[in-house]
């Protein structure tokens, strides 16, 4: 009971709280990707867990009578070794924490070299996407990771009520966070939201938004953007799907193509990661050269994540 009220005021100070246990929890909810409530439950179960194990190593020692000296304290290091992670996963199991517990047993394990893992499957990397509109560039990521071993596309960010992608988002059941202005310009860029949702990496597939610095600064390195033309060509505010299309056929480009790229704090500038090229007619308009452009993405932005992701 005691256990249950100090895990629950701790929790519930999590995200306003500036004592040193606050600070101490919010990396742990970071480290963990957890949000507060599953957060509680985790930190109550290994209270639980330890004073059980403690409880019955202590019994089945006085039980073959090992009275207090060097072997009972072998032997009680010994049993709770071993009984511990059956004790936690068990515990674990009525507050529906079992998976987050199996798989830090076997992180443990593997760290003592107790088990044999792949590192990879230990893992779960979880993406972010952000769209504005249709999302047919979200749909592709989407099928493409659907069975991955441990890549996971598990929250749409969306600025536009109504957008194609949220559709998406609800037919593939796939959490999705409303981007507000103010919040995402003046607040804290729901990096807060994003960090508790788990995610690792976010990839801009068609989001017509500048990231704010707050955004960059909490996920260095890893948001990616996808641009429809050719950069350092075509590319900056204002710049963006159709007219991008149509400012390339205005002036007579013999080709165009698709750039991804790391995000920084310029529009359409940070590192290019990858460029493909297509041919661009005189025949061409806005429309077809689009079906191009977007046949490019299609085929290699979900390869791209991939092989980024498996570095
Ligand atoms: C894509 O073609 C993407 O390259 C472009 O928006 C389209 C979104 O289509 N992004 C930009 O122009 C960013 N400057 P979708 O919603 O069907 O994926």
């Amino acid at each position: 009971m005691f256990l249950m009220i100090f895990t629950f005021s701790c929790a519930s100070r999590l995200n306003t709280g500036n004592r040193p246990i606050d600070k101490m929890l919010r990396k742990l909810q970071q480290k963990w990707k957890v949000n507060g409530r599953k957060l509680l439950f985790i930190l109550f179960i290994f209270a639980t867990g330890g004073s059980l194990t403690g409880y019955i190593s202590k019994k089945i020692l006085s039980a073959f009578q090992i009275e207090n000296g060097w072997l009972w304290t072998f032997v009680y290091i010994l049993i709770m070794t071993i009984l511990w992670p059956m004790i936690i996963l068990l515990v674990s199991i009525p507050f529906g924490q079992f998976p987050f517990f199996l798989s830090y047993i076997r992180k443990m394990g593997a760290r003592l070299h107790l088990i044999k893992t792949n590192k990879r499957t230990l893992q779960e990397i979880r993406i972010a996407i952000f769209a504005s509109g249709a999302g047919s560039n979200a749909q592709k990521i989407i099928d493409h990771f659907r069975s991955h071993a441990y890549i996971r596309v598990s929250l749409i960010a969306c600025n536009k009520p109504g957008a194609g992608v949220l559709n998406i988002a609800s037919r593939e059941n796939i959490p999705v966070q409303l981007i507000e202005k103010e919040k995402f310009f003046k607040g804290n860029a729901y990096s807060d939201e994003l960090m508790a949702a788990g995610i690792d990496f976010i990839v801009l597939a068609g989001f017509l938004w500048k990231i704010p610095t707050s955004l960059i600064k909490a996920f260095p390195k890893k948001i990616i953007n996808i641009h429809p033309a050719l950069l350092p060509g075509y590319g900056g505010k204002g710049m963006y799907g159709q007219k991008v299309h149509e400012a390339v056929i205005a002036n007579h480009e013999k080709e165009s193509g698709i750039t991804i790229h790391y995000v920084d704090e310029i529009y359409d500038h940070g590192t290019i990661i990858f460029q493909d090229k297509c041919p661009v007619s005189p025949t061409d308009t806005a429309e077809t050269l689009a079906k191009k452009i977007h046949g490019l993405e299609y085929k290699n932005f979900p390869l791209v994540i991939e092989q980024l992701l498996s570095k």
